[in-house]
């Protein structure tokens, strides 16, 4: 091999520190429907590729996971969206952001007066986006980097789960852990535009926004995107009306 393509293999398979390589190749900018929550986004020039094509070289031989830490997904957005309008949904809570990804849940949790944010997220480079994310914002934040869904429920009071649905493969692992947390008592909350894999029987609508979704930076026109609360298996839902006096809290199921 010449030195010149040694080179080349080297720099191609060296890993790179993905918070320097984030700060010098992202732009930190407000996110489209938030602007109280700043993210170091994915734009045309960021080069993505480069950080992913390090992490082909990990010993693992698994694939990279797409830079999914690198964009704001819809799901995350209504959530963070609902809970900055709402605070009283978090307010002197303990809150896990699941599937966390750049961390915007959790960030629009700690700005709305959580008692405690942790962010769960397997992506190592989504883990450095989400620290930088969480400084870039002023707020504190635990990072947990591992599948918190093979474990039992963690000691949080609410769930928020943004945009976890995306994969068949995810959303199966997603369940059961929602299942045991919603047996420990704790409130879980889904944030989806509709995604294939959502699991639409275990949901009730509780608010709909209009967001840009993934690629968007602005540029995607908004579309409708739906706040949930997971709630637990049952048969079929009561028909009644969403605003009754039986139903409170104006939760309704979801249409098909
Ligand atoms: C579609 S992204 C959504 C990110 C963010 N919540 C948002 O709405 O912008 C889903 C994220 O979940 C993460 N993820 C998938 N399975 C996970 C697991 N078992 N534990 C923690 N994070 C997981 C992925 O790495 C990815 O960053």
């Amino acid at each position: 091999m010449s030195a010149r393509s040694e080179d080349a293999t080297r720099k191609r398979t060296e890993k790179l520190d993905p918070a320097a390589f984030i700060q010098a190749n992202m732009r930190l900018a407000p996110v489209p429907s938030l602007p109280e929550i700043r993210l170091y986004l994915a734009h045309p020039g960021s080069g993505l590729r480069r950080l992913l094509e390090a992490d082909d070289a990990d010993e693992s031989g698994n694939d990279p996971q797409p830079p999914y830490w690198a964009y704001a997904w819809a799901g995350g957005t209504v959530l963070a969206r609902h809970v900055l309008d709402r605070p009283s949904i978090v307010a002197g809570r303990r809150v896990l952001d699941l599937g966390a990804g750049s961390g915007l849940v959790g960030i629009a949790a700690a700005k709305a007066g959580a008692h405690e944010v942790v962010a769960a997220e397997v992506d190592r480079n989504g883990v450095a986006a989400l620290r930088l994310n969480a400084e870039a914002n002023g707020v504190a934040i635990q990072i947990c980097h591992e599948d918190v869904t093979t474990g039992p429920p963690p000691a949080v009071d609410l769930v928020l789960a943004g945009d976890v649905f995306y994969a068949q493969e995810v959303g199966q692992r997603m369940m059961p852990f929602l299942d045991r947390c919603l047996a420990a008592g704790i409130d879980v909350l889904v944030g989806d535009p509709g995604r294939a894999w959502l699991p639409r029987q275990r949901l009730c609508l509780l608010a709909e926004y209009q967001v840009p979704d993934v690629g968007g930076n602005g540029g995607s026109e908004p579309r409708p995107s739906a706040v949930f609360a997971f709630v637990a298996d049952r048969v079929s839902p009561p028909a009644r009306s969403p605003l009754s006096r039986e139903n409170p809290a104006g939760r309704r199921p979801i249409p098909e």
